[in-house]
């Protein structure tokens, strides 16, 4: 049976951060990628993943005020977290990205458009505790996430159950996750996963509500006002495939 677990356990309070980041150092050969050492020396707006989980808890001081926070995961080369930090300087943008070399494209398209309110950090998916305290984000974006479409890879995509119930810590009550794809499962299996463990068991309902649903963006539009494209959504459309897209809104729990 696939294992569809959090690939490793989240850490306490005392063992931060869980991501183990590794140094120029650890690699047998760092000149083989230079953006191993480079993206640590770019500077702002790019936080290496070494200073992106000190700011656990305190974003509005890396970003110098008090504003939403909205959260975009796995950015690529970052012409979505662009163009989103353009159309909405009112909040503050964090992407993530794991990729040492798309991190410094994602950084340099910061720069070169002016923008301020908008960091890249080198960090992954699954410890995004690193990162967040529980309600920290009032958006959360993934578009096209790695479809690892074999069944005996199922255990590496990111849309699971796990997943959903760090969308569900992480976001505030009311906050909105928005998820696009070109590999339909991701999409269309987010509406079991609410209320089942992905391996065939009941799991307790999320408090997600589904506010918005399309299995083709490019021909009924997104399923939300003033979509931003993205770089593989424009790939998919050029190719004719078709691109799938939900909006979930975190509901308040029942206790809180
Ligand atoms: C298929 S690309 C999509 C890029 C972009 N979102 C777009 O729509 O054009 C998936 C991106 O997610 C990144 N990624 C994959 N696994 C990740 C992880 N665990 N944490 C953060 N980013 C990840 C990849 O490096 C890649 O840039």
């Amino acid at each position: 049976m696939v294992a569809r677990g959090r690939p490793t356990p989240q850490p306490n309070d005392t063992e931060r951060p869980a991501f183990k980041d590794r140094a120029p150092e650890d690699y047998a050969n760092p000149q083989a990628n230079p953006f191993v050492v480079s993206h640590r020396t770019f500077g702002r707006p790019l936080l290496p993943a070494s200073d992106a989980w000190t700011f656990r808890g305190k974003w509005p001081e890396e970003f110098g005020r008090e504003a939403p926070l909205w959260l975009e995961i796995g950015c690529g080369n970052g012409f979505f977290l662009k163009d989103v930090a353009v159309r909405h300087p009112e909040v503050n943008l964090l992407g993530i990205e794991i990729r040492y070399k798309r991190t410094v494209l994602c950084a340099r398209k910061l720069k070169e458009a002016g923008v301020e309110t908008a960091r890249i950090a080198r960090y992954h998916a699954a410890y995004l505790d690193d990162l967040f305290v529980e309600g920290a984000l009032d958006r959360l974006f993934v578009n096209h996430p790695d479809p690892w479409p074999k069944e005996r890879h199922e255990k590496n995509r990111l849309i699971s159950r796990w997943f959903l119930e760090d969308v569900v810590r992480y976001l505030k009550p009311g906050g909105v996750f928005q998820l696009k794809s070109d590999f339909p499962p991701n999409v269309e299996r987010v509406e079991a996963l609410l209320d089942h463990d992905g391996e065939g068991n009941d799991a307790p309902r999320l408090p997600l509500e589904i506010t918005g649903y399309s299995d083709n963006i490019a021909r009924d539009g997104a399923p939300w006002p003033d979509d931003v494209m993205t770089n593989y959504q424009k790939k998919m459309g050029i190719r004719g495939k078709r691109v799938l897209g939900i909006e979930l809104k975190r509901l308040e729990t029942p206790s809180s």
